[in-house]
């Protein structure tokens, strides 16, 4: 018996997947992995080569031929790109931006998809991203579909941008919110999707706390239900 859960966290931009996923890993004693941290490596390499981001074979040849380990170390989470440590380079909006054009490439997703898929296989983990429940983990123990609205969304990233000292215009990171909204739920492969028996958790009136502990009450209650089956 698995008796550690595979929890699948995805949801839009700003839906406070990373703050959640990593407190519900703390939680339960279990490694947080955030997905999307590959997708913004894979940006950044390509920034950093000028790798034209309308050059979909480059960027692919690229996604094939990079390294990218997801490292929990210090109780965080480390991205390391060709055993360089970039966790720190891959946050900015231009990162955030090339990561949106390159995840919409299957060229740059297969390689990524199958590296998710062996660091959480053994469970005992919680993984985000967008296509988590429906593709990298269908059958994972927990799937959450976090949401919230567009505008609490993009508030909550004015404030991230705010606190990082990028001064930015609220009504433009709404527009960047609806624009990535857009490209994530639109791309052909792995679209943005609640998956069929995903549970919904809109946390537009709940701080991360509140979200992260109504996520620990499903994952003790799937936990129990495991048990019981013996699955
Ligand atoms: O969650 P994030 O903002 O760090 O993700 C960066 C980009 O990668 C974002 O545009 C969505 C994309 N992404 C994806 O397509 N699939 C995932 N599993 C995770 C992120």
């Amino acid at each position: 018996m698995k008796s550690k859960l595979i929890i699948a966290i995805d949801g839009p931009v700003g839906s406070g997947k990373s703050t959640v996923a990593r407190r519900v890993a703390e939680l339960l004693g279990y490694t947080h992995l955030d997905s999307g941290a590959m997708y913004r490596a894979i940006g950044w390499k390509a920034l950093c080569e000028k790798i034209p981001l309308d050059s979909p074979d480059a960027l692919a040849a690229l996604a094939g031929r990079v390294r990218i380990d997801l490292v929990w170390r210090d109780g965080k989470q480390h991205v390391i790109l060709d055993g360089e440590d970039i966790t720190n380079w891959i946050r900015t909006t231009e990162v955030s931006h090339a990561a949106s054009v390159v995840a919409v490439i299957p060229g740059v997703r297969h390689p990524l998809v199958a590296e998710q898929r062996r660091a959480g296989e053994q469970g005992g983990v919680v993984m985000e991203g967008r296509d988590i429940g429906s593709v990298v983990f269908p059958h994972a123990d927990l799937k959450i579909y976090l949401d919230a609205s567009p505008e609490v969304r993009a508030r909550r990233r004015w404030q991230e941008l705010s606190e990082k000292g990028e001064a930015s215009d609220p009504l433009l990171v709404l527009a960047d919110v609806r624009a990535r909204d857009q490209r994530d739920r639109e791309r052909k492969m792995s679209p943005l999707v609640r998956a069929a028996d995903a549970v919904v958790v809109d946390n537009s009136a709940m701080d991360a706390e509140e979200t992260a502990r109504v996520i620990v009450m499903l994952a003790g209650e799937r936990a129990k239900g495991k048990a019981v089956t013996g699955d």
